[in-house]
């Protein structure tokens, strides 16, 4: 079992934290770039502004619903 929690968007350095303090999911990828690389954090982002969580298992069942 991996216990490694996702927290950040690795491209642009910018904790989940940091991003929540944008209104919406669209405004903080225009605003920070963020979820446009990689996008390997896309759904944790989305699922971080539908439930205020800023720190998520790397597997987390509920990223199914934003993949
Ligand atoms: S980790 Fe966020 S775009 Fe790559």
């Amino acid at each position: 079992m991996c216990d490694e929690k996702v927290n950040r968007c690795e491209c642009v350095h910018k904790t989940f934290e940091q991003l929540k303090a944008y209104a919406d999911f669209d405004t903080a990828q225009a605003a920070t770039g963020c979820a446009a690389e990689c996008e390997g954090c896309t759904p944790y982002i989305k699922l971080m502004f539908a439930s205020g969580e800023t720190e998520f298992d790397i597997e987390d069942p509920r990223l199914s619903l934003y993949e």
